[in-house]
């Protein structure tokens, strides 16, 4: 590559383009076939994508839904948790984490990360138990597992749910594991950013307990079975066929680009040896499928403008701990109560680290990182 081409060279922080580039034929031809067949409503594309994501994250049911959050409300509500209630869940998320526990009456209760993982400090968990708790929910931040064998034990310990927010983390596992196995219910995102993307919204609620996935289904479709008849007053959160079909030829490929971000991951590990920038940590009981690849400066924001000036694609997740949220401001919580929240909300900043980046890129993106990071 010449040194025109590489000074000018502008990474994005996905380029999903190059994805469809890449399944075009695939991905037309499924959107023909739900065109032609004009089940746009259930039907085999939507069951099939339910069997496969069952299978492929060792469950024995899944409930396709509208997007990840409505998965995590939908779980939620199954479990019959509201108005009185506490979950227990991490204070660095995405907003729907803590959002989903609000939104069906309950109170979320923050607990600090683990500064290595950004995951839940599960050190933390027990003194945010009281008798109103019902549930945890651990996020698998970034595409790793929580702590979950110390999560699961404490659960069966304190009589509580666990509902893994595993949206960003298909795939994932913890000892062998898959995400969304271990907890009464877990929950997925099909958000056009995640490792499985759909074309629009999504989402999957994965169980193995066939009761828990009976109450999710009858709950995404207006509590209704038989048709007109409404045993429960639940709601409209179904997956679009035309979804699930695209899904269903990219949950082919997803193995082949979780190894290929990680590998990438391990590139950028590589190059950043002996740098100021702080490096993901990987737990040796987990395996990571990068949904986002985060890194660590001091002096972040400085970070962040000298990458966008270069053309360089990065992105804060996320920028205020949900403790910090100002529609939490009742909750009560201040600054100062989640140090390694706050801490990481100022610092990190995640890379371009999607399948489709070349060797080059990645050179490129380290070596602009380092420009600053070791200046
Ligand atoms: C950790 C986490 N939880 C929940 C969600 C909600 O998923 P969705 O955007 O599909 O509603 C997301 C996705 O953005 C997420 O990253």
């Amino acid at each position: 590559m010449s040194m025109t081409t590489k000074a000018t060279m502008s990474v994005p922080l996905l380029d999903l383009k190059a994805q469809y580039t890449d399944l075009k034929t695939e991905i037309d031809d499924a959107v023909r076939r739900v065109m032609e067949s004009t089940r746009f409503i259930g039907g085999p594309e939507v069951t099939g994508l339910e069997e496969e994501v069952a299978r492929y994250s060792q469950c024995s049911n899944a409930v396709a839904c509208a997007s990840g959050t409505d998965a995590l409300l939908l779980a939620l509500w199954a479990l019959g948790i509201g108005p009185g209630d506490e979950v227990i869940t991490t204070a660095y998320s995405f907003f729907a984490s803590a959002g989903t526990i609000a939104n069906n009456g309950a109170t979320p209760v923050f607990v600090d990360i683990d500064p290595r993982t950004y995951n839940i400090d599960v050190h933390k968990i027990e003194a945010a138990i009281t008798p109103r708790t019902k549930a945890i929910m651990p996020v698998h931040l970034y595409g790793q597992c929580a702590d979950m064998t110390s999560i699961l034990a404490l659960a069966e310990r304190r009589k509580v749910w666990v509902i893994e927010d595993a949206a960003q983390a298909i795939g994932s596992e913890w000892e062998g594991r898959r995400a969304g196995s271990m907890g009464d219910y877990g929950c997925f995102s099909f958000f056009p950013s995640k490792n499985l993307g759909g074309a629009g919204d999504g989402g999957m609620i994965v169980t193995n307990n066939a009761e828990y996935a009976d109450r999710a289904r009858l709950l995404c479709n207006h509590g209704a079975r038989p048709k007109y008849y409404h045993a429960l007053i639940g709601t409209n959160s179904r997956l679009d066929s035309l979804q699930a079909a695209i899904l269903r030829v990219k949950l082919k490929h997803l193995d082949r680009w979780s190894e290929k971000r990680a590998q990438n991951a391990k590139l950028y590990d590589s190059l950043f040896e002996g740098s100021r920038v702080g490096r993901p940590f990987k737990d040796a009981r987990s395996r990571h499928i990068y949904n986002q690849y985060v890194v660590r400066h001091e002096r972040r924001d400085e970070l962040k403008k000298h990458l966008d000036e270069r053309g360089i694609g990065n992105e804060i997740y996320y920028p205020v701990p949900l403790h910090r949220q100002q529609c939490f401001a009742p909750l009560g919580y201040r600054e100062g109560d989640m140090p390694q929240s706050e801490a990481a909300a100022k610092e990190t900043l995640a890379l371009p680290i999607y399948p489709e980046l070349t060797e080059d890129q990645i050179r490129h993106v380290a070596a602009t990182v380092r420009e600053f990071a070791d200046s």
